[in-house]
């Protein structure tokens, strides 16, 4: 297909573009860090594969037993039984690599740190499952596994936190752009082509579309929200970050310990096609104006520098239709690979 050799290429001219994008190895020992990650993520990308396979493949099988794809909350579709019963019990084993001067043996799929955005809310995502509240939209679950880069095996309760826009592009908490930049129009042209400056957080108050859930035995975590919608210079997308270390609050929040991980997912360009023309998507103002902004188009490298390096990364869902239909939503599929040992900061440097 046309766009994935345009993605590929694109995610190719990003490498040469790395050093002045989001992560930037100056010193040799940085640049050789960045290799043998390369190197990592190059050799170790089945093993993430095969991983999201096999929880696609327990949910088809799951259906096809039961003829119902219902979405209980709480229930665990992906039993340890269910994947112990999988052909694939090998899938976390990455195999050792012997290549040369830079390959580190058993690491996988290193999914890149991508910028949070200005939309995190430092205090205040709920821990929950089902994070729609009262947004109205497609009904889309999501089954996100996590792996940790350093022994090739899911992470167990580590605490998955996503954030994203509802149908027609906008954050709980930030309603409206900033009374000075009103009638702000979007950036053309250069890295911030299409881009707004970011809404204040004027309604705190606000949790729709924000959520946490800690990964179960199998590092897995699932949701249910809406699919999301999309503002002006950003392909579609949900933000993610990862806590090795958390505390659950008595107001069903979080106190936040090591961050390990930021990330954002995005979903097949011909998928955002069909969403885009069903209610209330079409009612999202920039859709006449502006338009979708493609994957490929996403502003600040955002979707390529997904992709990591070497282009081997995939940030995207997989969807399994809920239904025969559309309408009746989609379940997403992805996995990340972290370093559970890293260490970031925990709020937006832009
Ligand atoms: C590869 O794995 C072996 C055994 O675990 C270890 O001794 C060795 O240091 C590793 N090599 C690299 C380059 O990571
Ligand atoms: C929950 O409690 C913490 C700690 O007291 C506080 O910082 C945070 O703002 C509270 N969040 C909400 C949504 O009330
Ligand atoms: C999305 O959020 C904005 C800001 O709160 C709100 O004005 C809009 O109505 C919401 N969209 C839908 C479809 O509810
Ligand atoms: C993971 O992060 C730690 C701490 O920053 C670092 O020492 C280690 O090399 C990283 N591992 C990989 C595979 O990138």
């Amino acid at each position: 297909m046309g766009f994935h050799r345009l993605a590929s290429l694109a995610a190719l001219v990003s490498i040469i573009h790395l050093a002045s994008a989001h992560s930037t190895p100056t010193t040799a020992e940085e640049i050789e860090t960045q290799r043998a990650l390369q190197a990592a993520a190059y050799y170790c990308a089945p093993a993430v594969a095969e991983l999201t396979a096999a929880r696609k493949r327990a949910w088809s099988q799951r259906v096809l037993a039961t003829g119902q794809p219902s979405i209980l909350e709480g229930e665990d579709l992906f039993s340890q039984e269910t994947l112990d019963a999988s052909p694939n019990k090998q899938v976390m084993e990455c195999s050792p690599v012997e290549d040369g001067a830079h390959v580190s043996n058993n690491t996988c799929v290193l999914t890149p740190v991508v910028t949070e955005g200005p939309y995190y809310h430092l205090a205040g995502h709920p821990i929950r499952q089902n994070i729609a509240e009262y947004q109205i939209g497609l009904l889309t679950y999501l089954d996100i596994g996590v792996i940790d880069v350093n022994t090739c095996k899911p992470i167990p309760n580590v605490l998955v936190d996503i954030w994203h826009a509802n149908s027609t592009g906008h954050y709980a908490g930030h309603p409206e752009p900033s009374i000075e930049l009103k009638d702000e129009k979007p950036q053309v042209g250069g890295k911030r082509n299409g881009l707004l400056s970011a809404f204040p957080r004027t309604k705190p108050q606000e949790t729709w579309l924000r959520g946490a859930w800690p990964t179960n035995g199998n590092g897995v975590a699932q949701f249910t929200t809406i699919f999301p919608g999309y503002y002006t210079g950003r392909a579609t997308h949900i933000h993610t970050k990862v806590f090795t270390d958390w505390k659950p609050l008595e107001n069903g929040t979080f106190q936040a310990g090591n961050l390990a991980h930021v990330g954002q997912f995005f979903f097949d360009d011909d998928i955002n096609l069909q969403v885009d023309k069903m209610y209330p998507y079409v009612e999202n103002p920039i859709r006449d104006m502006v338009g979708r902004t493609r994957n490929w188009r996403d502003s600040l490298n955002i979707f390529e520098d997904s992709h990591g390096p070497e282009g081997k990364y995939n940030p995207v869902f997989k969807m399994e239709m809920l239904g025969g239909v559309i309408n009746q939503g989609f379940a997403g599929f992805i996995t990340m690979g972290i370093n559970a040992t890293n260490s970031l900061d925990n709020w937006w440097k832009g």
